[in-house]
């Protein structure tokens, strides 16, 4: 049986070929329900898709009845209507695993980066402006042997963990919902609570999903309670953080600096007032972007979703409970 899937993404060409001699495909430029009368007729047929980054809610399910899983090549899923999805018994599928160790390889950039002010000196150096050695204006922070507060230790913070424990003697708080032991053997991490974390850290880090209990969880009072010379990195969801705050704490000098990958908005709009201030590392949302792991997420989710359509399987499925 070939079954009438929506691809919303390129994929690897040899994957695409797979896809292609598995599934009847339609490829589209994106899921927007304004696409026109030809589209919606697609859409009532389509049992996959597969694809990144756009809204799935109730509106657009309303119109592909006969959908069975959406498969998305993220780990992320907060763009997915979940309980709606689960009600009509689709089952979503995303790509952990695959991009844990590249994503904390670009948490640890940001961490180095925004310690040793490595962006702001590039630039500096790049435009001509290293005229005589540097001096104390220039001067960054240790990374080595400091604090590490990680708020969010599933996969991707216990490989940050790993790289600060081993490779640079750093002390790990954490905090979680659940205790997470193999870290505390592993890393002697040290669970705590939120305000714990903030008063005591030197690099308060967060690796977390966006949910309505994440969303702007790092506010003015929370901004309040780290350390002077403290820093914020972000790898996990741009809206964890109120970005307001986060501005007016780094200009008043509540903290030194921040590393951030991700932003309520994206793109980063080009007035917001982060990119003018030279204590901020701005990355362009790249925690997974090298070429092997973004094939092996292409490939991960290509997998899940013949493997999900085909024969009901479960791995990588947020929503299991619906499958059988
Ligand atoms: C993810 O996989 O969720 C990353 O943030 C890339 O979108």
């Amino acid at each position: 049986m070939s079954f009438k899937v929506i691809q919303y993404d390129d994929l690897p060409d040899d994957l695409e070929q797979r896809l292609l001699e598995s599934c009847d495909v339609t490829k589209v430029d994106s899921l927007d329900l304004m696409q026109g009368d030809e589209y919606r007729t697609v859409l009532a047929e389509a049992k996959g898709l597969i694809g990144v980054g756009q809204e799935v809610g109730a509106q657009f399910l309303d119109l592909a009845p006969k959908l069975r899983v959406a498969s998305t090549i993220s780990v992320g899923y907060d763009h997915f209507d979940v309980a709606e999805m689960t009600k009509r018994k689709i089952m979503l599928m995303h790509t952990p695993d695959v991009l844990t160790e590249t994503t904390a390889d670009m948490i640890f950039t940001l961490i180095l980066c925004a310690a040793r002010r490595a962006a702001e000196l590039h630039s500096m150096v790049k435009s001509g402006g290293w005229t005589q050695m540097v001096g104390p204006e220039h001067f960054g922070s240790d990374v080595y042997g400091k604090k590490l507060g990680i708020v969010g230790l599933g996969r991707i913070g216990s490989a940050v963990a790993r790289r600060a424990y081993n490779g640079f003697n750093m002390e790990i708080l954490y905090h979680n919902r659940k205790v997470n032991q193999e870290a505390e053997k592993s890393f002697n991490a040290r669970h705590c609570s939120f305000d714990e974390l903030l008063v005591e850290s030197d690099f308060v880090c967060l690796v977390l999903p966006l949910s309505d209990q994440t969303r702007k969880l790092m506010g003015s009072a929370e901004f309040d309670k780290m350390k002077p010379g403290a820093f914020l990195i972000n790898g996990g969801r741009g809206p964890v953080v109120d970005e307001l705050a986060l501005v007016e704490a780094l200009q008043k000098g509540k903290i030194r600096g921040a590393g951030l990958d991700v932003y309520e908005q994206e793109p980063l709009p080009t007035d917001s007032p982060l990119l003018n201030l030279p204590e901020v590392v701005t990355l362009p949302h790249i925690g997974s972007a090298t070429h092997e792991t973004r094939y092996a997420m292409a490939e991960c989710a290509l997998n899940n979703l013949l493997g999900a359509l085909i024969h009901r399987e479960t791995r990588n499925c947020v929503n299991p409970e619906i499958a059988n």
